[in-house]
């Protein structure tokens, strides 16, 4: 076996690592697609030594025209990435130190440690915005399909029976109101990765005169202001990964909220409901029964879910216990955050696209929601505003269900007499109450799903949204 000795930190060692611990310890596999934050950092970190005198001019200059060469040969596909050299930082050093012999400087006053902690924040400053965006052009498809059928009502279901009327648009705002918690929560994560560990070092810093504000700023780690936010704790700042399990949990929380979306909508496609009918695009057939057409899409978002949640498991119990500061074990940590990233990009895209095709069956939402057993709440509601106390009135429409299930006819059909026996106040226009447009309409308050409360509703969404703009 062929054992090299090791480049960067191999000086105490008498033989390089066996090649089976190279196959094991390597992360190069997964942490090569840092390298254009990776590099961003070295750009920034070799300013900053410059300006402090720790590399010339002429140097500084060589070593940035290395790593542009670099970057622009990763872009490519060029590159030749050796798990050899273990990790995305020292392929990269070692690749730049053949072109430009002062990158043999380069490595001054800094550790991988607080490398990857810089690289990291980059990334998921950048994974933020990607993810804000995909829940943004998901909120608008929301917000699209509610108002293409805007006038459809729909059953709204408890425990998974009938309940009362809503609008589907409703039904379907209640997810953009989801989202745009998630979407603040990805804010929250951008915000908190925003401040840079650079010059925090292997664990204590260094002797050297570095700048740490200067660094920040040239990578973007400012305020509102434009001040360098840097880390105040050299040992947090190398053992830190909270933005690692905030940003997974964000993820996997939109990921929750996707599962949901998911399972509304193979219900509603089932033949039990009809209520919609998804685009061919998202769905599949079987093999064997040439009739089906299957909500794949949806039933793959429901699975997914289960993994981004699994993803923030794994960095929960891999922090767990581990000793200040850094340790190997740290390296884990990346392909559960790239994983969450790149599932729930995926994920939501897929779940916009299926809404983008999705078609609302009118005629099958209205024969559901014509139920009049959905609007027996009305009915005590009617009861209440006649001096009747809401538990008697709620007792009482219950007995006049039992009673119409015993006559076998809909609610409004029992007849006078009858009502009139299971309470004294059931006379007069009681069926008014069965006028489902009325019943809507009654609905006002904020956050209910009257006419006019969506459209308002919906107006604003288009306008948080600017989709008139986008037009
Ligand atoms: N590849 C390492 C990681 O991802 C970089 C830090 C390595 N530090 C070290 N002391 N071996 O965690």
């Amino acid at each position: 076996m062929v054992k090299h000795k090791q480049a960067t930190w191999g000086g105490r060692f008498s033989e390089g690592p066996a090649e089976l611990m190279l196959r094991y310890s390597e992360s190069v596999s997964f942490d090569r697609r840092l390298a254009p934050f990776d590099i961003a950092v070295n750009k920034a970190h070799s300013a900053m030594l410059c300006k402090v005198g720790l590399l010339t001019p002429p140097e500084r200059d060589a070593i940035h025209q290395g790593l542009d060469e670099i970057a622009a040969q990763i872009a490519r596909g060029e590159f030749t990435w050796d798990t050899q050299f273990e990790d995305v930082h020292m392929n990269i050093e070692q690749a730049l130190t053949k072109r430009v012999p002062a990158a043999a400087r380069l490595h001054t006053a800094r550790s991988r440690n607080d490398q990857i902690a810089t690289d990291v924040r980059l990334f998921f400053k950048h994974a933020c915005v990607e993810i804000g965006e995909r829940v943004r052009a998901l909120q608008r498809a929301f917000v699209a399909l509610a108002e293409a059928n805007a006038d459809v009502l729909i059953p709204g279901y408890t425990h998974l029976q009938r309940a009362q009327p809503v609008a589907v648009a409703h039904h379907l705002l209640a997810y953009v109101e989801m989202l745009e918690r998630d979407f603040e929560r990805f804010a929250a994560v951008h915000d908190r990765a925003n401040v840079c560990p650079l010059g925090s070092g292997a664990i204590a810093g260094t002797t050297l005169p570095i700048d740490r504000e200067f660094t920040a700023k040239e990578l973007g780690f400012v305020d509102s202001k434009g001040r360098a936010r840097v880390t105040t704790n050299s040992m947090d700042a190398v053992s830190d990964r909270d933005v690692f399990i905030e940003f997974a949990s964000a993820c996997a929380l939109a990921g929750v909220h996707l599962s949901r979306l998911a399972e509304d909508l193979i219900l509603w496609a089932s033949a039990e409901f009809r209520f919609i009918e998804l685009p061919d695009a998202f769905c599949t057939g079987s093999s064997l029964m040439p009739q089906k057409k299957n909500p794949d899409a949806m039933e793959l978002l429901r699975g997914k879910s289960a993994r981004l949640q699994g993803n923030l498991a794994s960095l929960l119990v891999m922090v767990k216990g581990l000793p200040l500061t850094y340790n190997r074990d740290l390296q884990e940590d990346k392909p559960p955050v790239f994983d969450s990233f790149d599932q729930l990009c995926l994920s939501l895209e897929v779940a916009a696209g299926t809404l983008g095709g999705a078609e609302f069956h009118r005629d099958r939402c209205a024969a559901a929601v014509a139920d009049p057993a959905l609007l027996a709440t009305d009915l005590a509601d009617w009861l209440v505003l006649r001096g009747v106390p809401f538990r008697e009135a709620h007792h009482a429409v219950g007995a006049l269900v039992g009673v119409a299930e015993k006559l076998g006819c809909p609610l409004p059909e029992v007849p006078d007499s009858a009502a009139k026996k299971v309470h004294a106040a059931l006379v007069g226009e009681w069926r008014v109450v069965f006028d489902l447009e009325r019943g809507m309409k009654q609905r006002t308050g904020v956050g209910m799903p009257g006419p006019a409360r969506v459209r308002a509703e919906l107006k604003r969404w288009r306008r948080t949204l600017e989709m008139d703009a986008t037009r």
